[in-house]
């Protein structure tokens, strides 16, 4: 717990003009019962596995059944977040999932989601903005709940990477896994709560991360899928160069908002993409090793989900407790970035 309660000088965070917070009330996550080791990588790619995990940090990814799509993980993940936050579905105002693999171009992932959870009150979309998707999802919940439009958004990161990962590429394959994660945003009066959100994008970097089949530019045909254009493309290098810079800023930027500092934080929580990139993100800051949050040697980079997994299992394992402030802070294509801050 934190023990002196900081000043929030930025009029939108921590509270609205009439003493309303955004809270998240629970979360949850589900990740497919199937792990793939490196050593099982070594058999499919020229790889090794201390070539993974010196340059990445990644042991092992999960990788969804073949008839498991991103609409089931994400399913499971808002259910264990509804029964954490004592939600029913019919309380559930709004779905938003966050994807950038989802069941199909349409209908969105979210009308299947609110189907198989049972929340047809719910209105419900989809959020493409890669792995920066949570973020975005959260700041758009806070946003539709200060304007007292909704009371209950549920916002989840899911992902069947596996389906769009070149499992002939080397370069790419070896990096991400499948996964969900959620979190029941709520109104509360003057409790702890989402205390801001930041987003940004520079979309003349698109080219860095990108899967260049499948939309209306290159529909699919035989040419398109002969040369392999329906599978993940990425420059790792320079893609690495903008991940640090972006997520530096945007975390300063969302401790600027609330008048914090690096080590009022009790938990860092950035995207899971590769350990060097956390590191060197955690050096910039000026961030204690203890504060930082990883799980990327289990689940490798879950895009959308990456966050949403380790918000979970930081709260289920115990390392936040109510009343700790928290930073998020994601990278990913478009480019795109975020960062929030919550008093948990
Ligand atoms: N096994 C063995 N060798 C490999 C592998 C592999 N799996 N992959 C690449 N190599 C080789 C390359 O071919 C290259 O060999 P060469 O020098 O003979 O050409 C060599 O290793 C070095 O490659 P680099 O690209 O220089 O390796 P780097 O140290 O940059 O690490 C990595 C690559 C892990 C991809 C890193 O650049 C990275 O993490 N980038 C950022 C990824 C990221 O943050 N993505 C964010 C968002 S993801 C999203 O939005 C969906």
């Amino acid at each position: 717990m934190s023990t002196t309660r900081p000043k929030f000088k930025n009029p939108r965070a921590k509270h609205d003009f009439k003493g309303r917070t955004v809270s998240i009330t629970g979360v949850g996550a589900y990740v497919p019962a199937k792990a793939m080791t490196n050593f099982e990588l070594e058999k499919i790619v020229d790889t090794t596995d201390e070539w993974i995990t010196s340059r990445t940090g990644i042991k092992e990814r999960r990788i969804a059944a073949k008839d498991e799509f991103t609409s089931d993980m994400a399913a499971r993940a808002a259910q264990r977040a509804m029964k954490a936050a004592g939600v029913t579905a019919d309380q559930v105002d709004l779905i938003i999932v966050a994807t950038i693999t989802p069941d199909m171009v349409f209908p969105s992932t979210a009308c299947l989601v609110q189907q198989k959870i049972g929340a047809n009150r719910a209105a419900a979309f989809d959020l493409e903005a890669a792995c920066s998707g949570f973020i975005y999802g959260l700041e758009i919940a806070q946003q539709f709940i200060m304007s007292r439009t909704y009371d209950t958004v549920i916002v989840i990161g899911a992902e069947k990477l596996s389906s769009v990962v070149d499992w002939t590429d080397r370069n790419t394959c070896v990096l991400f896994g499948d996964g969900a994660g959620c979190a029941v945003l709520q109104s509360r009066s003057n409790s702890h709560g989402l205390l801001t959100a930041v987003m940004g994008a520079d979309g003349s970097k698109a080219e860095l991360l990108h899967m260049p089949g499948g939309g209306s530019r290159c529909p699919a045909t035989t040419q398109s899928v002969n040369a392999r254009l329906h599978f993940l493309r990425m420059e790792g290098k320079e893609t690495f160069k903008h991940a640090v810079q972006a997520m530096v800023s945007a975390a300063t930027e969302a401790l600027r908002r609330c008048d914090l500092k690096v080590s009022d934080m009790k938990c860092i929580i950035p995207h899971q993409a590769n350990r060097r990139i956390i590191d060197a993100v955690g050096d910039r800051l000026n961030a204690r090793p203890d504060q930082l949050f990883i799980n990327l040697d289990r689940y490798g980079n879950t895009s959308a989900a990456s966050v949403a997994i380790a918000l979970d299992e930081a709260v289920s394992s115990g390392r936040i407790h109510r009343g700790d402030l928290v930073l998020l802070v994601v990278f990913g294509a478009g480019l795109t970035w975020g960062a929030a801050v919550i008093e948990w």
